[in-house]
């Protein structure tokens, strides 16, 4: 016999809580035939009822105590919306406990202690779903589980940081420099107060660390993975870019390669014809390389109160139809490999690399011996324009191992035809 209710509490009403709440206001009259089952929010879990009295038509479910959910045993899916590490772990790991099902958008959480809340969920025989945590409303983590779990994944790239991707996106577009447009992402709110976790890398860093662990069968955790923003990156940089056919991209990009796997973010140059550098603005995309299914692309918002509502309720669903059917449970860790993490400095890309430098005959000779001294051959030297008495010089190399292109700039700048930091990006 099937379950005719299956009640849930919301814990956080911010931007993803009222979207997802505004969801199921919304699919209320077709709930019954989509899921044979009626959907109730019992609870929200807020900190201050009264801010939140005029978003609800029964100012009865808010409540500031987690122990009263946890108590109810009529609560079947948690939905953690919080964010955070504590009190969001806690919470979920007493949910999981109780024999409560959770769903999340915590990437933090989930990029660092998500696989020991996995096993709790398959000690539970309980659900435990996290779509909306790596690209808000694109549907990724349930392809990777399901759709291609046939194949053998090499590789994933992805555009996953929407503020990030309006930066640059504005850079490229507008000709824009990194503060000007950093400045509009806040004004616009696509940007945080304080955007450090977007525009170092790290939001990106946990979002590739669930989906490597997801595809590779291996944990991946956020410390594994290396990475670099985009603070670095010039209006000058995206013009020789533009005027080369690239486009600068952050890239978060994990590889299952022989010599383990590699997992970073950073900025990258990609061609103009490249699937990726069409994402622009607040959208993100993740592009993945199967040994059956070769390329595929998702696309979509990436993150948004109501993008990212449709990927939590996307899992509710899903988890709910497991309940009516009594099949609850389907939870298991996905990690079977050891794979060891492969160091950033043995990882091998081509490098874009520009400099100031003295402007006088013999330079470019003696730039090409250090390169040459450190297994760095030079592809292409694109352009040398005057700036008072030096010259500015864009190189591109060939495909070398980064401890050698980092050795080979550190004996650069400490020599007396290199004046000060040179810009270095990897090319794709
Ligand atoms: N926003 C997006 O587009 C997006 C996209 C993908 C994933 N996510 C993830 O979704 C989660 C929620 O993000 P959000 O943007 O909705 O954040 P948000 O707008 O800051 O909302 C978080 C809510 O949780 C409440 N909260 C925090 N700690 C609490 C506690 N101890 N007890 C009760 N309520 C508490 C906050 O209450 P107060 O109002 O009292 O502070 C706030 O209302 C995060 O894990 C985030 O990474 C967000």
């Amino acid at each position: 016999m099937s379950q005719e209710e299956i009640n849930v509490a919301l814990l956080g009403f911010g931007t993803v809580g009222t979207g997802v709440y505004k969801v199921m206001q919304r699919q209320k009259p077709e709930m019954m035939q989509k899921l044979d089952v009626s959907l109730n929010i019992r609870y929200i879990l807020v900190r201050n009822v009264q801010r939140h009295m005029d978003k609800v038509e029964d100012p009865e479910i808010l409540v500031t105590s987690f122990d009263s959910i946890l108590a109810d045993p009529g609560i079947d899916i948690v939905i953690e919306l919080m964010g955070g590490i504590e009190p969001a772990y806690t919470y979920i790991k007493s949910a999981l406990e109780a024999g409560k099902s959770v769903v999340t958008a915590n990437k933090d959480l989930i990029a660092e202690r998500g696989g020991e809340l996995i096993q709790l969920a398959e000690e539970n025989h309980v659900e435990l779903r996290f779509e909306a945590a790596v690209a808000g409303g694109i549907p990724i983590i349930s392809p990777l589980l399901n759709s291609l779990a046939a194949n053998e994944i090499r590789s994933i790239m992805g555009i996953v940081n929407g503020t990030t991707n309006y930066i640059l996106s504005k850079m490229t577009d507008e000709g824009m420099d990194y503060q000007e447009a950093l400045a509009q992402a806040t004004k616009l709110g696509y940007a945080e107060a304080d955007p450090t976790a977007d525009v170092e890398g790290h939001d990106a860093g946990r979002k590739i660390a669930i989906m490597a662990t997801i595809a590779f069968h291996s944990r991946v955790t956020f410390k594994d993975v290396y990475t670099e923003g985009i603070t670095k990156i010039t209006a000058k940089d995206i013009a020789y870019a533009k005027a080369l056919g690239w486009v600068i991209k952050l890239i978060a990009l994990a590889r299952n390669t022989r010599e383990g796997i590699e997992v970073k973010v950073h900025p990258m140059l990609l061609p103009e014809t490249h699937p990726l550098s069409s994402v622009g603005g607040s959208y993100n995309a993740v592009y993945v390389d199967g040994d059956a299914v070769e390329d595929v692309m998702f696309y979509g918002k990436g993150a948004g109160e109501m993008p990212t509502a449709s990927a939590v309720m996307g899992d509710v669903f899903s988890v709910a139809r497991r309940i009516k059917d009594h099949c609850q449970g389907s939870t298991r860790d996905y990690v079977y490999r050891n794979i060891p993490i492969k160091r950033v400095e043995n990882t091998r890309s081509a490098y874009y690399v520009r400099m100031r430098v003295e402007n006088k005959p013999g330079v470019l000779a003696t730039i090409a011996s250090i390169f040459g001294n450190n297994s760095v051959s030079i592809e292409q030297v694109i352009q040398k324009n005057k700036i008072e008495n030096d010259a500015e010089l864009v190189i591109i190399t060939s495909n070398v191992k980064e401890r050698h292109i980092k050795d080979a700039l550190l004996i650069l700048e400490s020599s007396s035809v290199v004046r000060g930091k040179a810009t270095m990006i990897r090319v794709y």
